[in-house]
């Protein structure tokens, strides 16, 4: 009886999954589809059948470094990013690290093409009603306020919600659930805490952040992740979800090969790390590499011609094993080739110094370049030390749009890094930042659908206005 029962339930559930995927057939013959539910390859030519993220729209309420570099990036796939700014004021970057008087900074300007801004104090009710037609409008929320800011504006997950039950509300914070989910986090705090500073810089020196904004521009390109996910899982769900992206998680993530070493460190000394090739005992947790490489190939940056005058005048060099022949070609030690003591990675470990003051020998007598050039004919990998400056004027990166310039009515002509990510079909085009408040009208007329005069009243009511200017209208 109970079997018959379960028998008939078991057929039950699955009549509502049948029906879907019947429905779902329907509609892909509609609309001339093939078998997995895919309407038919475009017939316009790559690049030109719209962006990838086209038809989305992003209510941005990001701020600094996190939350923009992520909706940046949605804007180069296409996604329509309406940034809101506080009025007279704005994203608190616009005025940092001025170097040209009266034009937004390039902190902000780099941070944030392709967007639209609109100015709105979420404080203020008027203000707070147009946030929410924007909820309604839009399909993402990107924040990363300080833990609590949002639900303190009244933007609670429930009432956005309630709003929008198709809203998928992404945030960066600093930490996740746990002890310090309140504390407020920038770059640094991030790179301290995820691993990356206990586990860099030398060994007899004190823990080093990165230059590379691991915490900051790395946790935005997890939450961007995250949220072309959701919009993915939403396409089957309807609804939308919460996306969280830590900071202090993201720049772990990043170390995952540190955590690696943690556990390795348990079964014997971690033989790759130059301090084993010296004797220096390890100690209980993963420790600083100064230079060595993160994988089991032994590497060094070592000097090359000019390096007496030239801070940027290094190579990273590697040692890979496959290539150790013509490494000692190279360098004029062919004997190494077969000396037992050289020959094998194993010998080679506890003579790493020794090995790369010889190539450094060789090393200092070429450019980095002409180094590199020698290196990559026969396939040994290396890396010349690139300064900005380099960077700026290489011409191969200008080509493909991953350093580009972008004119700005107030500052003028700069330069930007574009979308590091090139797709075929959804190709990026850099468009300058905007201007604080330069589409605050045509956002609320346009998109929001107020009337002429509900636009002049908004301004009269301080909503979109600065504090001095609100004052002037009262
Ligand atoms: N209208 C009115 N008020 C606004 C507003 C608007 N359009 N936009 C922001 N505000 C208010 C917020 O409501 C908040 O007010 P409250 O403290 O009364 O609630 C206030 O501005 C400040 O926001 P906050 O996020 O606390 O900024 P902060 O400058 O004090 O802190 C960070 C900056 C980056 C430390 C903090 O936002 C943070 O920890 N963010 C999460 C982690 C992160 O992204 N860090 C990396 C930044 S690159």
């Amino acid at each position: 009886m109970a079997k018959k029962a379960a028998k008939k339930s078991k057929a039950k559930s699955k009549k509502p999954a049948k029906r879907a995927a019947k429905k779902m057939r329907v509609v892909a013959r509609k609309n001339g589809a093939n078998g997995n539910g895919l309407p038919k390859p475009s017939a316009r030519p790559y690049g030109q059948a719209g962006k990838a993220l086209e038809g989305v729209k992003i209510l941005d309420f990001t701020h600094v470094q996190s939350g923009p570099t992520c909706t940046q990036l949605l804007a180069w796939f296409g996604a329509d990013v309406i940034k809101i700014e506080r009025p007279g004021v704005g994203d608190i970057t616009r005025g940092q690290l001025v170097d040209v008087k009266g034009a937004d900074s390039l902190y902000f300007t780099m941070l944030n093409h392709n967007k639209r801004s609109i100015t709105v104090d979420s404080k203020h009710k008027k203000g707070k009603e147009i946030i929410e037609r924007l909820i309604k409008h839009c399909d993402v929320l990107v924040e990363n306020f300080a833990p609590g800011a949002l639900d303190r504006m009244g933007f609670t997950w429930e009432h956005i919600h309630k709003l929008n039950p198709r809203m998928i509300v992404a945030s960066v914070k600093g930490f996740g659930p746990g002890p310090y989910e309140d504390c407020k986090v920038y770059e640094n705090v991030a790179q301290c805490t995820g691993g990356s500073a206990s586990t860099t810089g030398f060994r007899d020196g004190p823990p080093l952040v990165t230059g590379a904004q691991i915490g900051d521009s790395g946790t935005g390109l997890h939450l961007a992740l995250g949220i072309v996910a959701a919009l993915y899982q939403r396409n089957r769900t309807g609804r939308g979800q919460k996306v969280l992206a830590a900071m202090q998680d993201g720049v772990l993530n990043l170390c995952r090969v540190k955590l690696r070493d943690q556990q390795r460190l348990k079964h014997g000394p971690l033989t790759e790390f130059s301090q084993y090739g010296e004797g220096v005992p390890f100690g209980d947790a993963t420790p600083r590499a100064g230079n060595d490489s993160g994988g089991g190939q032994p590497g060094w940056i070592l000097k090359c011609k000019g390096w007496e005058t030239d801070p940027n005048a290094y190579i990273y060099f590697i040692t890979q094993a496959p290539v150790w022949s013509p490494i000692c070609d190279l360098i004029g030690e062919p004997t190494w080739k077969t000396d037992p003591e050289y020959a094998t990675p194993k010998a080679r470990l506890p003579k790493l110094k020794q090995i790369f003051a010889r190539i450094e020998d060789w090393t200092t007598t070429k450019t980095k370049f002409e180094v590199m050039e020698a290196c990559n004919a026969v396939d040994i990998p290396v890396g010349p030390i690139l300064s900005m400056k380099e960077i700026a004027e290489d011409q191969s990166l200008r080509k493909t749009g991953t350093v580009v310039e972008v004119d700005h009515p107030k500052r003028g002509k700069y330069l930007t890094v574009g979308n590091p990510i090139k797709m075929s079909d959804s190709i990026s085009d850099v468009k300058r930042s905007p201007l604080l408040g330069e589409h605050t009208d045509e956002i609320l007329t346009d998109v929001l659908g107020y009337s002429k005069k509900e636009l002049a009243d908004i301004k009269l009511s301080g909503a979109i206005t600065p504090e001095e200017k609100k004052q002037a209208a009262a």
